[in-house]
Order: structure tokens, then C-alpha cells, then sequence
């Protein structure tokens, strides 16, 4: 099939996404070198960066990677600066990059779980939002804010009570920004996975027996998993002036799964 959307509709732009190297974040990064935008790739995993760097080789110094830990504010604030340091601008931000819980219900939620998810699911959101709005603020041109939330920012019963929260959390910020801020041409939406076929789940060991049988109740209704291509499709449609007019909302791509 044709692909349409790889026309180069974001030349001329920056963006940094997180949890570049992997998954969704890396069909992201694709997608938008592509399309033509520079790319600040920042992940946790270094080999998965330098990895990426190879395999996008053809894009030269068009593809930057950092390490960034994103539960850090420093890192986060310093990843924005470094984007603008090497591209001489930042136009887009995609807060992409999230760990699992385990499908931890509360009965059997310990406080590190508890504390890392929210860390690194809610608060790198916060963080990259928060450095983002002010940079476009202080620019005067708007700008575009991309969070990664999941069907379980909108949807209670598919995922640990961690992740549940930290992604509802993420839903709930976005809404306000994109509203707080509308008035100054910055846009904030965010997108909402089913399942898709990443490698989140790998470092996912012992899952809940209660967690998985609840959350894996609707599962007779999904027709199948996504791929990230079918993810980043979207990230890139609300990147771009295409969408102009959609501030605030929430993108649910999941194959109707949550239509039932
Ligand atoms: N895969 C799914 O089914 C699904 C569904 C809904 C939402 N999501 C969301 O999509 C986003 C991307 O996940 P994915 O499925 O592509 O998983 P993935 O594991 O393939 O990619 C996530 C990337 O984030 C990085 N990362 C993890 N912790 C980090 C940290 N502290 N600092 C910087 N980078 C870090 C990992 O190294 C990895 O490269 C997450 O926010 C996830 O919650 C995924």
C-alpha cells in the first residue's frame, strides 16, 4: 500500500521524541524523519540509541540521540536545550516513552512500583510539557505537544492500578494544557494505544494472576494488536498543520476494541 503520509509535511521542523530507540518512539522517529522534521531521539537504553543511529544513517546529523532518563527533570529540561542547541529550534515534542506495572492490582502494589511508575510515566510528562510551553512561550510561535497516554488513560480495567493512574494522569494534563494554552497557537493532544506489538512487555515478569485475568477480560473483543506503524501514522497527523484545529483531545487507536 501506498504511503501517503511519508511526504515530507514536517520539513523544516524539530522534534524531540522519548523513547525514541524502541516501539512506538522509534516508528515516531521514523515517521518523522520522513516526513522531513529533524529529530532528537532520547532514550534510557544506549545501545537501543546507538543502534538506531545506524540503522537511520541515511538521515545523517538530521537524527541526533541522548541518553536521557526521563524521570529526571534535569535531563528532560536538558534534552529540550540540546535539541534547540543543535537544530536551532524545537517544534515538537512527543512525551512517548513508559514502563509497565505489571498488572499490579492495589491489594498487591508496593510503594517503589508505585513511585517508579508515576515517575517515569506521569511526572517525565510533566517535565517535558512543562520545559516545552515555556520554550514555545518565550518563542511566540506555537508549537506542538504530543503525550503518549494508552487505551488505559481512558479505560480502567486494562492495566495495573499504577499504570491506570499514571496514564489517566497523562490524559488529564494534556486536556489542560491544550486548553490553558490554546490562545497561543500551542497545541497539546495526546494518543491512546491498544495493544501494540513493542517490546514494553518484555521486562514484564510475574504479572498478577488477578491483574492479567481482569485485565485480559475484554480481550475476546480485540481483533488483534497493532503495530507501531499504526501508531506513529497518528503522531504524525496531529504533528503536522494538517491538524491544526485539535488541541486537547485524546486519539484512541486500538482497531475498536474499546468500541464494545
Ligand atoms: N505497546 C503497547 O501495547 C502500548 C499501549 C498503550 C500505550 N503504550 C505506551 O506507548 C509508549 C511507548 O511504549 P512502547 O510500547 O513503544 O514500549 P517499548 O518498550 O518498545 O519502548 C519504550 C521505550 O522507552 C524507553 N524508556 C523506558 N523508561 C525510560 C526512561 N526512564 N527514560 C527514557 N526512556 C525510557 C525504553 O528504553 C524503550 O526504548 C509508552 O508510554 C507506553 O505506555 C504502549
Amino acid at each position: 500500500m501506498q504511503d501517503t503520509l511519508s511526504s515530507p509535511i514536517l520539513a523544516g521542523q524539530t522534534a524531540v521524541v522519548t523513547g525514541g530507540a524502541s516501539g512506538i518512539g522509534k516508528s515516531i522517529v521514523q515517521r518523522f524523519l520522513e516526513a522531513g522534521a529533524n529529530c532528537l531521539a532520547a532514550d534510557l537504553n544506549e545501545e537501543a540509541l546507538a543502534a538506531l543511529k545506524e540503522e537511520f544513517a541515511a538521515y545523517g546529523d538530521k537524527l541526533d540521540i541522548a541518553r536521557v532518563d526521563v524521570s529526571d527533570r534535569d535531563a528532560v529540561e536538558g534534552m529540550v536545550d540540546r535539541a534547540v542547541d543543535m537544530f536551532g529550534q524545537m517544534d515538537i515534542i512527543v512525551n512517548n516513552a513508559g514502563i509497565m506495572d505489571n498488572l499490579l492490582p492495589i491489594a498487591e502494589m508496593d510503594d517503589d512500583v508505585w513511585e517508579r511508575l508515576m515517575k517515569v510515566n506521569l511526572n517525565s510528562v510533566m517535565y517535558g510539557t512543562r520545559k516545552a510551553v515555556r520554550y514555545f512561550l518565550d518563542r511566540g510561535e506555537g508549537g506542538v505537544i504530543i503525550n503518549t497516554a494508552s487505551l488505559s488513560g481512558l479505560c480502567a480495567g486494562r492495566g495495573g492500578c499504577a499504570y491506570t493512574a499514571s496514564k489517566f494522569a497523562v490524559v488529564g494534563l494534556t486536556k489542560n494544557v491544550a486548553f490553558m494554552y490554546a490562545d497561543t497557537g500551542i497545541r497539546c493532544n495526546a494518543i491512546c494505544p491498544g495493544n501494540t506489538q513493542t517490546n514494553i512487555g518484555v521486562g514484564m515478569r510475574q504479572p498478577s494472576e488477578r491483574g492479567m485475568a481482569k485485565a485480559t477480560t475484554g480481550y475476546a473483543g480485540a481483533t488483534r494488536s497493532g503495530t507501531p506503524e499504526e501508531i506513529s501514522a497518528a503522531a504524525l497527523f496531529l504533528a503536522s498543520d494538517q491538524a491544526g484545529f485539535i488541541n486537547g483531545e485524546t486519539l484512541t487507536i486500538d482497531g475498536g476494541w474499546s468500541a464494545y
